[in-house]
């Protein structure tokens, strides 16, 4: 039966835990893997903008002999004169594996069912599980294990980065501390909350809401952020926005209630002076370029779990 990604739990525990140590593995030895995609072809499907995704996704099948295929929803029929269904049973005929970057999440579920080729979820609203892989990859390569550490991830956390972090953090046994202001608007979504609990006690860890920002930091070993502006957001809510989202600002002063080796995380893109100054992402506990580069290496192990080529 075919896989699809199109969220963290679309994999067990143990499946993820692979894909880490995988993307660890390919990154130390590329060359292993540069026929692994040999005449394969990578749909990328862009209904959002991208910077990292597009050229790690892109150069990634290019390292590993395949090839990827920029497309922009704008330039598509898909949604207007096309309906999804058809479009996934039209480009199964020419390409290998999809990734698709579009608004709502039941869009490339939808994509997913009419698809016999792989599918992966490039970032909906609601979620983005590989930039979670990515994350996980280089916490480990970092700290050396996940087990036991504890990450607070603060600001807006209404957000696809907080619900995949959520999942994946509880799936391999990491306390997460979410520090968000009140309101549903700014909170992850109940459903997650309640499933990353259920996971969380399994695996021993804790997910926590809070909502002061010093409570959430308190111990941490990673200290993350995301935009508070995140792509689908009206930009006529920016001002509203930022005075209820400064509380939970990642600054100096903020960090001094991490562990004193806490490292900053944010998947970027980044406005510094927003949800982190730019003495944090600039400063030495900052690994945010280290981050963004795992994206090539996870997601090359994603590619080739999907399509069987490892195990
Ligand atoms: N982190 C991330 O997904 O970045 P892009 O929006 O640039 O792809
Ligand atoms: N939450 C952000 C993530 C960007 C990679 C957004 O959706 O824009």
């Amino acid at each position: 039966m075919v896989r699809h990604f199109l969220d963290v739990t679309d994999v067990t525990d143990e499946e993820l835990n692979k894909l880490i140590d995988w993307g660890i593995e390919i990154k130390k030895n590329p060359e292993k893997y540069s026929s692994a995609m040999k005449d394969k072809t990578l749909l990328m499907i862009f209904a959002k903008p991208s910077l990292r995704t597009r050229l790690s996704f892109e150069v990634g099948m290019t390292q590993m002999g395949g090839h990827g295929i920029y497309y922009d929803i704008s330039t598509s029929p898909m949604g207007k004169k096309e309906s999804i269904p058809d479009t996934a049973r039209t480009a199964e005929r020419y390409c290998d594996i999809v990734m698709a970057r579009l608004f709502e999440h039941k869009d490339i579920v939808e994509y997913a069912e009419n698809s016999k080729i792989p599918v992966i979820n490039a970032l909906t609203n609601y979620s983005h599980p590989c930039q979670i892989v990515c994350d996980l990859q280089i916490i480990k390569e970092k700290k050396g294990k996940l087990n036991g550490l504890k990450l607070a991830y603060l600001g807006d956390s209404n957000n696809n980065v907080t619900h995949s972090l959520m999942h994946g953090c509880s799936k391999v046994g990491m306390n997460i501390s979410v520090g968000c202001p009140e309101g549903e608007e700014y909170s992850p979504q109940k459903k997650v909350v309640e499933e990353t609990e259920k996971i969380a006690e399994k695996n021993n860890c804790k997910v926590e809401i809070v909502h002061n920002s010093k409570e959430a930091v308190k111990d941490a070993d990673v200290v993350y952020t995301d935009s508070w502006m995140s792509y689908h957001i009206d930009p006529a809510k920016k001002e509203e926005r930022i005075n209820k989202l400064m509380p939970f600002q990642v600054n100096s002063e903020l960090m001094k209630f991490a562990k004193p080796d806490a490292i900053f995380m944010n998947c970027l893109p980044a406005l510094r002076g927003y949800e982190q100054t730019a003495e944090v992402i600039d400063g030495p506990q900052s690994i945010v370029f280290d981050q963004a580069e795992n994206r090539l290496h996870a997601q090359k192990a994603i590619m080739l779990f999907l399509l069987g080529k490892i195990k």
